[in-house]
């Protein structure tokens, strides 16, 4: 429908320019989408050649959109490593979707605060109706509650920031906090910013399975206790980054409550698994966490950002993190439901939730639990793939979507493996072709892939193991 002529208000762009300019940025879309695994995941380029492409002094003159379109498609977009390319198995990629992308879209053109259930707030009533649908499939009992945040970093610090409220008053003088040597360095850097000092992390070695040892634990917190420490927190991985492994996730819940500790679990990469039935048998204990991190932009299929910190008593969010001002009774008076910026950080707040929301319905729950098991299935496939030739050794089996493995020459010492594995990889990524990571497990160089694309086909994993084998091989 088209409206009466008036003059242009600052800013603005006139509706059949818009129209125009989002036919183009629709057409780049979803050419992304449907053309991705034909192109490189990654695409080498040098400092000096983006410098020159996006370098520049403060546009003083307006720039005509179509240049800046192709500006961002030569330099940004044809220049980046795809994280939701079906051969990127490096670090957690982000798979995404396309509903949630489309979602994302429509939260930022209609600029919605997500702060506070101001008038009437569908967008507030759809953050807390995807939370319940999360406690619903995390199986959380009803006084759970959360949020959404920008990711796994920021949800792990939240739920810290409620274990410090809730069990020290927020005091954490002397106060020691648990987790083994495989857990995500955002659980330090959470404690750190939240006032704790190097001597209060205790990192645990972790066993051969690279699990958080009980008796370890139990022995450390004791001799603590002893040496008048106060003991608060138990941080447990559900998924580690570097091999998928869980903790022992019943015998560190039995503990805790027998000792009067929180037990945090950080779930932001494996924990989206338990939707899945192979991955919720792993994932067995999950729900007895007081806090729980998860990461719907990795194992959920969400465009970034978005995290979610969810907390047994939702009750604690509130307690934690709200403060009032007089520029906000209104908003305090006014709400039916719960304002979201007294459970967290931010005040102002995207809409988040309505990716995740979107995504959901679009696809249906079934097919959430479908794509997740063929994560798991991808990393057990490159497993079966590696067993099949004597050269690839695997150091720690498909897990959760993680496997790790080191290829091997007869007569190389363990220091020229770690420089061959570090070739692979260094080559592999420069070719194009995949992309993983490497990795450091017990001292040792490693090869992992993390396989969590339901986009990624069998014969992706296959010419992606040729590959890695070539590049061994090349030359010797
Ligand atoms: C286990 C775990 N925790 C936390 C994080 C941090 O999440 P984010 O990068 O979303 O902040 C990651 C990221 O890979 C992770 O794997």
């Amino acid at each position: 429908m088209s409206h009466p002529a008036r003059p242009l208000p600052p800013l603005s762009f006139s509706e059949p320019e818009m129209r125009r300019i989002m036919d183009k940025v629709s057409a780049m879309i979803v050419d992304h989408f449907t053309g991705l695994d034909t192109r490189p995941v990654t695409t080498p380029s040098t400092l000096p050649s983006l410098q020159a492409g996006l370098a520049e002094p403060l546009p003083m003159q307006p720039v005509p959109v179509d240049d800046l379109l192709e500006q961002v498609r030569t330099h940004v977009l044809e220049q980046m490593t795809h994280q939701d390319h079906p051969r990127n198995f490096a670090f957690v990629p982000g798979p995404s979707n396309f509903i949630g992308a489309v979602a994302d879209a429509l939260a930022s053109a209609f600029n919605t605060f997500c702060g506070a259930w101001i008038g009437p707030s569908g967008s507030a009533q759809i953050e807390i109706t995807t939370i319940e649908w999360l406690r619903e499939l995390f199986e959380f009992p009803e006084t759970a509650g959360g949020l959404f945040v920008s990711g796994g970093s920021m949800a792990n610090m939240t739920c810290l920031a409620v274990a410090r409220h809730e069990m020290l008053a927020n005091n954490p003088f002397n106060a020691t906090v648990y987790f083994s040597d495989q857990t995500h360095s955002s659980v330090a850097k959470g404690l750190k910013i939240l006032g704790f000092q190097q001597y209060q992390l205790r990192k645990i070695p972790s066993d051969a399975h690279y699990r958080l040892p009980m008796e370890a634990l139990k022995a450390k917190i004791a001799a603590d206790r002893q040496q008048g420490l106060v003991p608060f927190c138990v941080v447990a991985n559900a998924g580690t980054t570097n091999a998928g492994m869980v903790d022992p996730l019943h015998e560190i819940a039995d503990f805790c409550a027998a000792e009067g500790l929180w037990m945090h679990v950080d779930g932001a990469y494996g924990g989206s698994a338990a939707l899945s039935p192979s991955g919720r048998k792993v994932l067995d204990g999950l729900n007895r966490a007081d806090s729980l991190s998860i990461d719907p932009h990795k194992w959920m299929f969400q465009p970034y950002e978005i995290g979610c910190a969810l907390v047994r008593n939702r009750a604690h969010l509130k307690e934690t993190f709200r403060v009032s001002a007089e520029y906000l009774k209104i908003i305090e008076e006014s709400a039916e439901q719960p304002n979201f910026s007294d459970y967290g950080v931010q005040l102002t707040r995207g809409f988040r939730a309505l990716k995740l929301w979107m995504s959901l319905k679009a696809f249906g729950i079934p097919a959430f639990r479908d794509a997740i098991e063929s994560g798991i299935r991808n990393a057990e496939t490159v497993e079966a793939l590696l067993r099949e030739k004597p050269q690839w050794e695997i150091i720690t089996p498909a897990c959760l979507g993680v496997i790790t493995f080191r290829y091997r020459e007869e007569g190389m010492s363990e220091q020229e493996l770690d420089q061959l594995n570090s070739r692979i990889s260094t080559e592999l990524i420069m070719g194009g072709y995949a992309m993983l990571s490497p990795t450091v497990m017990s001292g040792r160089l490693v090869l992992r892939m993390c396989t969590i694309n339901p986009r990624t086909t069998e014969a992706d994993l296959q010419g992606t193991i040729r590959r890695m084998k070539d590049i061994a091989t090349a030359g010797a």
